[in-house]
């Protein structure tokens, strides 16, 4: 698949944005929120902080350190698809650093054992993996979320299972787009 481009939130549609939460309680969050939901990668690019900065008078390190601080925004681009790995205790007690790696693999990307990056997209943009210190599950654990639906006890092959189906889903929809 071509690399698509990565073009950020900014100008005629940024102002709209701005105007919509102008005035309002957390008008920085909410501003950052829907320009992320707009941008096609689900992401904050620099360039869209610096211009919300610049819009809202306020400086580039505030807007930084909000964007930074919240884990729902994200400073990279992001994949169709989330799957989200629980790193926590009790699940890395049930061998989720073992699902992560064979996510990894499934997905054809290489991890280090001192890979500090906690996330990472796959180069078709299909899936964005991340990690995420508790769910809250922990007595189902090991417990892993795709797209929003957590799963829980999860091995290796419901991983592959569950990673196989989005595929299947994603093929599917191109074949039919074409016979269209
Ligand atoms: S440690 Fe994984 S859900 Fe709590």
């Amino acid at each position: 698949m071509e690399a698509q481009i990565k073009s950020p939130v900014s100008g005629n549609i940024l102002d709209e944005i701005i105007e919509k939460h102008r005035g309002k309680p957390g008008m920085l969050l909410t501003t950052l929120e829907e320009a992320q939901e707009k941008n096609q990668f689900k992401y904050l690019p620099g360039e869209t902080l610096a211009e919300i900065a610049r819009k809202l008078h306020i400086p580039y390190t505030q807007v930084y350190s909000v964007a930074t601080f919240y884990s729902y925004f994200n400073l990279k681009p992001q994949g169709k698809h989330a799957i989200v790995v629980c790193r926590g205790t009790a699940c890395h007690t049930k061998g989720s650093k073992a699902l992560l790696d064979d996510i990894s693999t499934i997905l054809g990307y290489k991890r280090d054992d001192d890979d500090r990056d906690s996330s990472f997209t796959t180069t078709d943009n299909l899936f964005t993996i991340k990690t995420v210190a508790c769910f809250g599950q922990c007595a189902q654990s090991p417990v892993v979320e795709v797209d929003g639906v957590i799963h829980s006890n999860v091995n290796s092959r419901k991983l592959l299972k569950i990673v196989n189906r989005v595929k299947e889903e994603e093929t599917s929809k191109t074949i039919s787009y074409e016979t269209v």
